[in-house]
């Protein structure tokens, strides 16, 4: 069902999405009707026009003679994507989720014993445990620095922190756009520039930024960027965008294409060696069909990931963004209210670093922020008392001899004010009742 040209029965058209209120847009989603939803940085809310478009597109192919293989090269999917990321068809991969992106580009950089990598202990497992293998297998060095948390870090800090862990070995700057744990965006461009001052190549962990961000990728100066596509752009879980830079604009990024491996690959030459990659703006190979292709794929996933990105360029990826930020200052104030700015991981104080994931510390007690089985309590009360979906993280805190706990929401398009405030207050009476 296309929402945008159904003929209502009166004759007149509905307004395109671009123009429908919140509260009808909230209605696209397959929601369970009496729970809140606040944790899309785990798994977004599918629309259900995505969830038909990946049923319909199974049965259209299940039990037919057509051939597979070209499809799932999702030519014409991945150029509409790449369009709203502000990237190329060549340069964007369907993949089947953040991990497996970034799994792909870490074992694919040429990176030699010695090299090293300078990330932050606040990457995903995934990242961390790709890094741990490549420091095994090969003998890599890989740095971790520890980020400030808190409601006043400042972005000047963490460049600054960044910047003074860099050695003349340093090959790599890998860091999450944002944060799972303390929901902390990172300063993307200032951190790229960074890495070009100091010709290294930037693998960003998007998973959180897809589907949140009006992003045009090329503009980060990134050379790598896996995002998923199941939290905020609410695609299917099991997939994924990687945008992998393949071509040259120096004002977005000055350096040469990286020396770069597409693992996992039916498209790479059998015989020979693929073409030098290009120094210019004019691509000379198609990297993304190189890592795209990798044998037989469901091709319900990327049609039905396509038709999500979509729906976000009908409803307007300016819009979304703007939406989903004015939750998120909503909530953030509310819960600053409830248990003030010294209760927060996540930065407040400069705008440049929030982000809609919010990471606090609810009980009375700052001792408790390292008791992980009273955390979880909280959050598993949330859910089977109240119907509140959050989180808990757990990370590195600079200067603490253990790793903290937190509490962590998150906003989307599909919440509203009312249901921020009520979680708050119920968030806020279960603290009290548990402190
Ligand atoms: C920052 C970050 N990176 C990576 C991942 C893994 O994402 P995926 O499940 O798409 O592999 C997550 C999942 O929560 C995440 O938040």
């Amino acid at each position: 069902m296309d929402l945008t040209v159904a003929a209502p029965p009166n004759g007149t058209r509905k307004p395109p999405l671009r123009e429908q209120s919140w509260a009808r847009i909230r209605e696209l989603f397959a929601l369970a009707p009496d729970a809140t939803h606040l944790n899309t940085g785990t798994v977004g809310a599918m629309p259900r026009e995505v969830l038909d478009t990946a049923d319909r597109v199974t049965r259209e192919w299940t039990g037919g003679l057509l051939d597979v293989y070209p499809p799932t090269l999702y030519p014409e999917h991945r150029a509409t994507i790449a369009k709203a990321y502000g990237i190329d068809q060549d340069e964007l991969v369907i993949s089947h989720n953040a991990t497996e992106g970034m799994a792909r580009v870490i074992h694919g950089l040429d990176l030699r014993a010695g090299d090293e990598v300078l990330t932050t202990s606040h990457e995903c497992y995934s990242v961390l445990s790709n890094f741990n293998l490549l420091r095994n297998r090969h003998g890599v060095v890989i740095r971790t620095i520890t980020p400030p948390t808190g409601f006043d870090v400042r972005a000047e800090e963490v460049v600054a922190l960044f910047e003074q862990s860099i050695t003349p070995r340093t090959k790599v700057l890998a860091f999450a756009g944002i944060t799972l744990f303390t929901g902390m965006m990172l300063p993307i461009r200032a951190l790229c520039e960074l890495a070009h001052r100091h010709g290294l190549t930037t693998v960003i962990d998007g998973a959180l930024l897809a589907g949140m961000l009006d992003c045009d990728f090329r503009a980060t100066g990134a050379d790598f960027i896996s995002c998923s596509g199941s939290k905020f752009q609410c695609g299917p879980l099991g997939t994924g965008l990687l945008y992998v830079r393949n071509k040259v604009h120096p004002e977005h990024n000055p350096l040469p294409l990286p020396e770069f491996w597409p693992i996992i690959s039916t498209w790479y030459p059998m015989q020979g060696a693929p073409p030098p990659r290009t120094t210019t703006s004019v691509e000379s190979c198609n990297i993304g069909d190189y890592l795209q292709s990798a044998g037989s794929a469901s091709i319900a996933r990327g049609a039905a990931l396509a038709r999500a990105c979509e729906l976000w360029d009908e409803i307007g990826r300016d819009r979304i963004e703007r939406r989903v930020f004015e939750l998120a200052e909503h909530a953030r104030g509310r819960l600053a209210e409830r248990f003030g700015t010294a209760a927060m991981y996540s930065p407040g104080s400069d705008p440049g670093l929030r982000s809609p994931l919010i990471a606090f510390h609810p009980f009375t007690d700052p001792r408790d922020a390292w008791n992980v089985k009273k955390v979880a309590e909280f959050v598993a009360r949330l859910e089977s008392e109240h119907r509140i979906w959050t989180r808990w993280t757990e990370f590195d805190v600079p200067g603490s001899p253990h790793q903290h706990y937190a509490a962590r929401i998150c906003t989307h398009i599909f919440n509203d004010h009312t249901e921020i405030d009520r979680a708050v207050d119920v968030m806020g009476r279960l603290a009290a009742a548990m402190s």
